[in-house]
């Protein structure tokens, strides 16, 4: 039997990995912020017939990724670092506490959290970690900087992790989705009805490409052709040809 630590399991992409974990009889412990909301996401889970435990925390405070950071060094087999958030602002008028949480968030606890969980599964010579980045990180931010760069931390951070662990037994994997349908964009209050429809991807199909992809002993998960095409294109376009197509993008679509 093994565990699964998914930080923000209550909605959307976390929510949809602590099913499918559970689908595939692993037991779970389960880190957001609504106690009740974990409570009752918990039962619906034990349901699968494996234990599963909540762990209330707020993982931008630091007594809260403390107690997360603290579960994770007692031993796990899996780590989903999956809550972030966006933001909406321009950058100029975003308040500086915002950008700052939003990097507490996105950057230092996975940062904190893979730091916490690599020893014991390196000594075991098993596990792995699923740092949920963005295709964002692909690409300059088009209207939230803060948010795409913490991305791009993300990714590489991952892909160095995957280069130093992969043969010891560890596996990383940077999970790289476009838009996604959950609670994120209403959460940052972005208005993306211009967004076309065929670019939405859905939470349970992006769990689904992940899981296979580090079952597989990939570095990087990029669900969606749609996606997979702009991550190649950023591989090969060139950068001021990027930001040409991206300002034109920005006009028409945010
Ligand atoms: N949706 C997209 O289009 C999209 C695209 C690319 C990448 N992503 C990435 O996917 C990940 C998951 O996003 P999602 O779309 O599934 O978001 P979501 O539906 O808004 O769910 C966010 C989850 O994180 C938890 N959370 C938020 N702030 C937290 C905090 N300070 N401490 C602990 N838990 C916290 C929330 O629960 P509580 O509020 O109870 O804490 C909730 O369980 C994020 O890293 C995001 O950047 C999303």
């Amino acid at each position: 039997m093994t565990t699964a630590l998914v930080t923000g399991a209550t909605a959307g992409i976390g929510a949809a990995f602590a099913r499918q974990l559970a689908g595939l009889g692993s037991d779970l412990v389960l880190v957001a912020r609504d106690e009740a909301r974990l409570e009752s996401k918990a039962q619906q889970l034990r349901s699968y017939g494996v234990k599963v435990e909540v762990l209330t925390a707020d993982l931008a405070d630091e007594e809260g990724c403390a107690r997360v950071e603290g579960r994770c060094g007692q031993g796990i087999d899996l780590l989903v670092n999956n809550a972030g958030i966006g933001t909406r602002d321009a950058f100029h008028q975003a308040p500086r506490e915002q950008e700052e949480h939003l990097l507490r968030l996105n950057v230092r606890a996975p940062m904190r959290l893979a730091h916490a969980a690599l020893p014991p599964m390196l000594a075991r010579g098993s596990g792995a970690i699923v740092n949920v980045s963005s295709v964002a990180a692909f690409t300059p931010g088009t209207r939230a900087p803060t948010y795409s760069a913490s991305k791009a931390w993300l990714t590489n951070f991952s892909e160095s992790l995957h280069l130093q662990y992969a043969g010891q037994g560890v596996k990383v994997l940077a999970l790289c989705p476009g838009f996604t349908r959950t609670e994120f964009h209403r959460r940052a209050e972005m208005d993306l009805s211009g967004i076309p429809v065929r670019l939405w991807l859905d939470a349970g199909d992006v769990v689904r490409t992940a899981l296979h992809d580090l079952h597989r002993g990939r570095a990087l998960s990029v669900p969606g052709t749609q996606y997979k095409a702009v991550v190649a294109a950023s591989r090969v376009v060139p950068p001021r040809i990027q930001r040409v197509v991206l300002r034109r993008l920005q006009s028409r679509f945010l």
